[in-house]
């Protein structure tokens, strides 16, 4: 019930929104869908445009929070991950990538079988609604070598499905790597010895598609200086 009430808020924001562009249009994707569709219903309705918006910012916010907290927590959970980033900062854009592998900010995604087809030896009829666990392709051994561990000099380090593939690949997958590794890029540079505050419970959000924390404690200064 209270993620359904969340989600209808979030749902009433993107209609504010739309409402407040369509009075005073601006120089964003809400306004500039509101300009193609030219008060007509035939090239997109206003229900259209508000379910847009509310998809790419839930897309672009949610993964990407889950996807840098994930990252955090493999790079200082496991000694040395943030000095070896700190030492070669040339290295956080693999790192950005192996993290995306290791625990990808989307675990699962939909897809609908659009004729029969055999996997693995088992027949996924047409129509059948599939959950796809990318997360459990991302830790393929046939794959990727010793895949439960964190490396990001690893040589197929971007051949992960963290973005799913075919069609419908994240068309956010450009920005939300420029995000990743600009964020990292600074937090390393300004807090070199960045450690996890010990003894705290890792708290993932329970559900099926979106895997992240809720909280990450660290200290920004090491322990020494928290
Ligand atoms: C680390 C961050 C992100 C992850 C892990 C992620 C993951 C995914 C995945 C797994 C899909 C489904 C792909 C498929 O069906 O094969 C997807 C689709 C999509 N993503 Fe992302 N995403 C991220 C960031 C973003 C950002 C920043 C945006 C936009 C600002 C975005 C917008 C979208 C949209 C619009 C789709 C639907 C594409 C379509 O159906 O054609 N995503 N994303």
């Amino acid at each position: 019930m209270d993620a359904g009430r969340d989600l209808n808020e979030f749902f009433q924001f993107s209609r504010a929104l739309v409402q407040q562009r369509k009075e005073q249009p601006g120089d964003d994707y809400p306004s500039k869908l509101l300009e193609i569709r030219g008060g007509n219903d035939e090239v997109l309705t206003e229900n259209e445009i508000i379910c847009l918006v509310f998809g790419i910012m839930l897309a672009g916010h949610e993964a990407v929070t889950a996807a840098m907290g994930n990252i955090f927590h493999a790079l200082l959970e496991q000694p040395g991950n943030w000095a070896r980033l700190v030492d070669n900062p040339a290295l956080i854009p693999s790192a950005v990538e192996e993290g995306l592998r290791f625990n990808s900010g989307m675990f699962n995604w939909r897809r609908r079988a659009t004729e029969d087809v055999v996997l693995g030896g088992v027949t996924v009829p047409k129509d059948a609604k599939i959950l796809v666990s990318l997360g459990s392709a991302n830790r393929d051994d046939r794959h990727f070598a010793d895949p439960h561990t964190f490396d990001p000099t690893r040589a197929n380090v971007r051949e992960h499905l963290a973005f799913g593939s075919g069609i419908h690949v994240c068309i956010g997958a450009p920005l939300a790597r420029f995000q990743m590794v600009t964020l990292l890029e600074a937090l390393v540079r300004e807090f070199p010895r960045m450690t996890l505050i010990p003894n705290q419970t890792p708290n993932w959000i329970r559900t099926i598609c979106p895997r992240g924390l809720t909280t990450l404690l660290a200290y920004p200064n090491g322990v020494a200086h928290a």
